[in-house]
């Protein structure tokens, strides 16, 4: 298949997303209900094996030049470190990173690294006990810490913090994040929440736009354009000083980049990159896309490569052009939000 993962509006997709497990012990409340989800039987799930069949394919067939993993919470895996061990296997060049939200990070850090694991972000909200265990329902703050500092002594570095920031609960905490994070030289980016939550909770009131998480940043910082290309990626990068008494330039060293992940109000589908496979091996073209393929069924079926790569390509032709969000309301006619959570995307 010389084609790759190509869609109707010109764009390929190299960048694979892939979801490990639906499951998670965290209940951050811009993705989860309280009481969790229903999760899928371990029979629906991919096997280790099926992962490195399909990344196979994704690999040699069709283009892909990197891999992420995800969740749910991809650690909840018992079988992750063998998994990312037969990745790097079969591809010793290959980009693996992971998203994660740090809970048992620290113990694994090192073991996930010697696995061929590149790079890892992970999602941190608040550093205040309090904040962090209002959003994710769950008191690991002093977990996930140790598991972000473990990430980087493993050498599983740069790594990228993700923090959505919720009105009225940590959108106050924006500078004091980021100072935390250029202090130890992590990069972190401040992402607007999606309508994505399980109890579709979301209200465009109550978001926190790209435009608001700039003011909220320049009374401490001046952010300036990071001159490195954005390649596709949905951070939009910032080179940050720190604003010094009645001066506008900010004067001083560069102290780091943040990132600001602007989905809805500036929304990156027409350079996406991304294809991305659910842990019940569904192929889903976008994080918003009405139709899934169900490639897992095909392989276990006994499918070979060919057709397997066939219907990824299928899936991919069909990417909708954008998600619609960056309308005036969610009313919007082209914008449904999907029935599953980010959970069960996969992030
Ligand atoms: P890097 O290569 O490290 O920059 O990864 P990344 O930023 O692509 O990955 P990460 O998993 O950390 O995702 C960060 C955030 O990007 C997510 O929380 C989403 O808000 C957003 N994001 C990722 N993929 C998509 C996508 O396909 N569409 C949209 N709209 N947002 C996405
Ligand atoms: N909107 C934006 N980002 C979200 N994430 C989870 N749910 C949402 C949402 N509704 C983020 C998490 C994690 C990443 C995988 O997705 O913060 O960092
Ligand atoms: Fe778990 Fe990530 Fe969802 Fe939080 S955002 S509940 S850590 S899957």
């Amino acid at each position: 298949a010389p084609a790759g993962l190509a869609d109707r509006y010109g764009r390929r997709a190299t960048d694979m997303r892939l979801s490990l497990t639906d499951k998670c012990n965290l209940r951050c409340t811009y993705c989860m209900p309280a009481e969790g989800l229903e999760w899928l039987s371990k029979q629906a799930v991919m096997t280790a094996e099926e992962i490195v069949r399909i990344v196979g394919i994704g690999v040699g067939q069709l283009g892909v030049r990197e891999l992420r993993l995800t969740g749910g919470e991809p650690l909840v895996r018992h079988d992750l470190v063998d998994i990312i061990s037969a990745l790097r296997r079969n591809h010793p060049d290959l980009p693996i990173s992971m998203t994660t939200n740090g809970v048992g990070l620290a113990k694994k850090a090192a073991a996930l690294k010697a696995a061929g694991l590149t790079r890892i972000n992970v999602s941190l909200d608040s550093l205040h006990e309090e904040t962090f265990t209002q959003l994710t329902r769950r008191p690991f703050l002093d977990q996930v810490l140790a598991g972000v500092d473990a990430a980087w002594a493993a050498g599983l570095g740069p790594v990228k913090l993700n923090a959505v920031l919720m009105r009225g609960i940590n959108d106050a905490e924006a500078p004091s994040l980021l100072d935390w994070a250029l202090g130890r030289g992590y990069e972190l980016r401040f992402i607007e929440q999606m309508p994505l939550d399980a109890d579709h909770g979301w209200t465009r009131r109550n978001m926190i736009t790209a435009a608001e998480i700039r003011r909220l940043l320049s009374e401490d910082f001046v952010l300036s354009a990071d001159p490195r290309a954005r390649d596709g990626a949905p951070a939009e990068r910032f080179e940050v000083r720190r604003r010094t008494a009645g001066s506008d330039a900010g004067s001083g060293p560069v102290l780091g980049t943040v990132g600001i992940i602007a989905s809805v109000t500036e929304p990156f589908c027409s350079d996406c990159r991304r294809t991305r496979i659910t842990a019940e091996g569904k192929i889903m073209s976008c994080l918003f896309s009405r139709e899934e393929f169900d490639l897992l069924g095909l392989l276990r079926s006994g499918a070979g490569d060919a057709a397997l790569a066939q219907r990824w390509q299928d899936a991919m032709w069909l990417k909708p052009k954008a998600h619609g969000m960056d309308h005036v309301g969610l009313d919007a006619p082209d914008f449904v939000q999907p029935d599953r959570s980010m959970s069960a995307i996969g992030g």
